[in-house]
């Protein structure tokens, strides 16, 4: 599914504050993979993370998604992929308070031009499969950050990407909701998702079959169960 070849990035290009965040990455994922990638604050799992998801882009190196060139697509591609086939969940969520869960969970529908009816449907089935149909009318920011990591995580869903990213998905929970979102990744990987998670919680990256250390830049396998 994957194949990032000496994939870089420096930030600051040229400038005495130059950082080089990602040094010469390689990564193989397959379909149906379920993939953790552990190290410290500041180590360059964001910015992995991001160059994956066609955020941003590598300074040196190739990255393909399939069968396309993601470091020479153009916008409007990398738009596509993140629209039909990568769901993300970023390192805040970025969830509308405000909003009902449902509507969260339905908002990259009704953007893409779903129709209200079916896009509720829709979101209140995924809601569902991540084990929260109930709150599915509760305001967002009425939610526990268990709860909140759950809507996230729906709305990654709603669009049947076949991808998963998510960047520090534990990284607000307690030790008890940390293991049932990994149930949930487990569960989510079983019906053949492919998952990539981006984490500093060693318990959780214990769970993935596939490991990865990145330090300083510096991505390498640890283990493949
Ligand atoms: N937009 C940016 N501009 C400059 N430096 C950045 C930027 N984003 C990240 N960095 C730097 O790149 C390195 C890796 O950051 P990041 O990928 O966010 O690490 P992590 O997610 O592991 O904490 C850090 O030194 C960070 O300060
Ligand atoms: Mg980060």
């Amino acid at each position: 599914m994957i194949t990032l070849k000496d994939v870089s990035k420096n930030y600051n290009v040229g400038k005495q504050t130059e950082v080089r965040a990602l040094r010469d990455a390689n990564l193989e994922v397959a379909d149906g993979d379920f993939i953790s990638v552990t190290g410290p604050s500041g180590s360059g799992k964001s910015t992995l993370l991001h160059i994956l998801a066609g955020l941003d882009a590598p300074t040196s190196g190739t990255y393909f998604f399939k069968d396309i060139d993601v470091t020479k697509a153009s916008d409007k591609v990398k738009c596509g992929l993140r629209n039909r086939q990568i769901g993300i969940i970023l390192q805040d969520f970025g969830l509308l308070g405000d909003d009902t869960a449902l509507e969260n969970v339905c908002l990259p529908l009704t953007i893409g031009g779903m129709r209200r009816k079916q896009a509720l449907e829709r979101g209140k089935s995924v809601l569902e499969q991540v084990g929260i149909a109930e709150l599915a009318e509760k305001r967002v920011n009425q939610l526990s950050g268990g709860q909140r990591q759950r809507v996230a995580v729906a709305r990654a869903l709603v669009q049947n990407a076949s991808l998963l990213l998510a960047d520090e998905p534990t990284g607000a929970l307690d030790s008890r909701n940390t293991s049932s979102l990994m149930d949930l990744f487990e569960a989510l990987n079983a019906s053949g998702m492919t998952i990539i998670i981006v984490t500093h919680n060693i318990a959780a990256a214990q769970r993935t079959p596939i490991s990865y250390s990145i330090i300083d830049g510096v991505l390498r396998q640890e283990r493949r169960t």
